[in-house]
Parts: structure tokens; sequence; C-alpha cells
């Protein structure tokens, strides 16, 4: 494991009274390797797809962080007021001592978490995401405003396998919050679930929030707002493969943003379509890639559960359900569960 950011990893850093560390294993050379196979494969694919990990440069993590304050977004909101409700009872029936939180971002809802774990004994926290700076910045925050948890920020792709995770056996619970895992279609998620299960111990526990089947209406609309955000959103997917791959051709304005309900695989799907012929040449890599107008890119997935088919695949996974518990108008669901 190479350290990335400071402070190092194998000294921590003391600040007042907290330790933190920011360690991993990416580097940018392995990430414009994974950008160029993704982009490889995905583009000669019919239709063109590229795994949604492409959105979170700077710009699109704040994009994504207003798209969460959006009134037609509710998941965010729907899963803040469920910890508020009930994360001290994650706490009392898990007794954790080491809390990882899968794709933690900026943390903001795990505070709730923390706050809880916070009453309760040691804890030591291990935010796990693909960004050094948003988990620097986070690393640094949760140090400084929680002086008895102890931070070791990992660095690393959800995607590859996480090893043994930090922490105890039978003390580690392991968070996956708003409603990511729909991000994963079915193969994606049961190769998630194995990686996760190989990296925990039974006796483990997994919190996971998941977004609930409702009207596709109101589905289409936190994915399609009417200020346009998620729009922007998907559509700075194109300036990433412009910026990163050197590409001439391809500008966001050539594509429009599509929401759309897919019954069949109950999944809301985001398309980018051309609104004009595009022929683009990504220079880095050396790849010609054209596009009729009209044709459609997948950009993402967010899958939309029923409980017990959510719960009876976690259950061949290796997680029991401990317990479930949803918001009041009953849109979002966060489950505890146990490794068997
Ligand atoms: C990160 N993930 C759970 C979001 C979702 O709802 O699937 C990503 C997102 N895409 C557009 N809006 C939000």
């Amino acid at each position: 494991m190479t350290t990335v950011g400071e402070p190092a990893a194998d000294t921590g850093l003391v600040l007042g009274a907290t330790r933190w560390s920011v360690s991993g294993r990416r580097t940018l050379v392995s990430n414009s390797a994974r950008l160029e196979a993704d982009v490889r494969e995905g583009l000669r694919q019919n239709p063109p797809t590229l795994p949604a990990r492409w959105f979170y440069d700077e710009r699109g993590s704040k994009l994504f962080d207003e798209i969460t304050r959006l009134p037609e977004y509710y998941p965010t909101r729907r899963e803040t007021e469920i910890l508020l409700n009930h994360a001290r009872h994650v706490v009392t029936l898990t007794e954790a001592t080491t809390l990882v939180e899968l794709g933690s971002g900026t943390s903001a809802k795990t505070r709730l978490l923390l706050d809880a774990f916070s009453h309760h004994g040691p804890l030591t926290f291990v935010p796990i995401d693909i960004s050094v700076e948003v988990l620097t910045a986070a690393a640094q925050r949760i140090a400084d405003g929680y002086p008895t948890v102890t931070v070791a920020a990992l660095v690393a792709d959800l995607d590859d396998p996480l090893g043994r995770l930090p922490g105890a056996a039978g003390g580690r619970l392991v968070a996956f919050l708003g409603g990511t895992i729909g991000n994963y279609n079915a193969a994606g998620r049961a190769a998630f679930l194995t990686r996760l299960r190989d990296s925990l111990d039974a006796g483990d526990h997994f919190l996971l929030g998941a977004d609930l089947k409702k009207d596709p209406a109101r589905l289409v609309a936190a994915y399609d707002d009417s200020a346009g955000v998620t729009a922007e959103f998907n559509r700075n997917l194109i300036e990433v493969l412009r910026r990163e791959l050197d590409a001439e051709g391809l500008t966001p304005v050539d594509f429009e943003h599509i929401a759309r309900w897919n019954d069949e695989l109950g999944q809301i799907e985001m398309w980018l379509r051309s609104v004009r012929d595009v022929h683009a040449c990504f220079r880095a890599i050396n790849l010609e890639w054209d596009l009729p107008k009209g044709a459609e890119m997948l950009t993402e997935i967010s899958t939309k559960f029923e409980l017990p088919s959510l719960h009876a695949e976690l259950a061949r996974h290796g997680f029991d359900l401990v317990h479930a518990w949803n918001d009041a108008a009953g849109d979002f669901s966060l489950s505890l569960l146990v490794a068997t």
C-alpha cells in the first residue's frame, strides 16, 4: 500500500488528540489506464455506455452535492430522516468499534452515525473513496469534529478487491449509503457483494441504503430536475472525457440529457443523446469515435428495489437481515445486515 496524501500513512499525524491518515493503492497512472479501458470497452458497445464513476471529477462532485439538495431529489433527505431516527439503534445493535464507509464522499450523513457512536466508546472511522482530495478534506474535518475518533482514510476503487478491511473480526460496521448500490446492474451488484463479503468476517455488520420502487413520474423528476442540475451533471461526463483524453470534436453542448424509467429492469436510466453527428478523436489514446445525430449513450443506471427481493439477494451473498427502517413516506430504506 502506498501513501498518496499527507500525512504519511505509516506515521499518521497527531492533530490535537486525534490521529488521522490517508493511504491507498491508486495512482494517477492506474486511473487513466482504467479510463482508457472503460472508454475503449464502453464506446464500442451498442448502445455505447460508460461506468458512472467518471461523473465525479471536481465539478461533477459539486454538481452531485447540489443534486442532493434539489426539491425533486428525495433520497438524501429520506435517508437523513432514517439516520436521525435510528442511528442510535444501529449503534446498540452492532456495538461496532470500526465504522467503514464505502464511497464516503464528504461523509455528511455519516456524521449522524459518528454522533451516535461517539457517545458509546472508542471508534475508528475508515472512509473509503476514489478521490484523494475529497478524502483528505473529509478526514481532516471529521478528525477536527470528533476528537475521540481515529480516522484512517483509504483511497480505493470499490470495483477493485477490497482486501480484509481494517478492524477486529465481528467489530466492523460497513456503511454503504445514498442508494449507491443501485448504480450497479445485477451482475455488478453480485460481484460487489461477493467482494464485500470476502473482506469481512462472520459477525461483522453491513448498513445499506437503498432507494425503493415508486411512481415512475416521481423517479423521472428526481433524475430530470426542473433547474437542470442533473442535466449538467450528466453532460459533465463529456467534459471529463474531453479533458482527460484530449478529445477533439467532442463538447457537452452536443448532447441532451434524458432520464427514463425502465420498468422491466426496475431502473432509472440516464442517457446522453447527440443533437448532431459526432466525430470525436481521443488523441490521448489514439481512438476515433462516431455517434450519429439522435443516437444515445447510457451513462448511469439507478436501480430501485423491493425489500423482500433485495434482502433475499443479500442473504444469498452471506448477509442476513438484522433490521430494516424506512422513512415515513416509505421512499427509502436502510437495512442492517450481519455477515454469516
Ligand atoms: C450516487 N447515486 C446514488 C445517485 C443516484 O441517485 O443513483 C447518482 C445520481 N445520478 C443522478 N442523480 C443522482
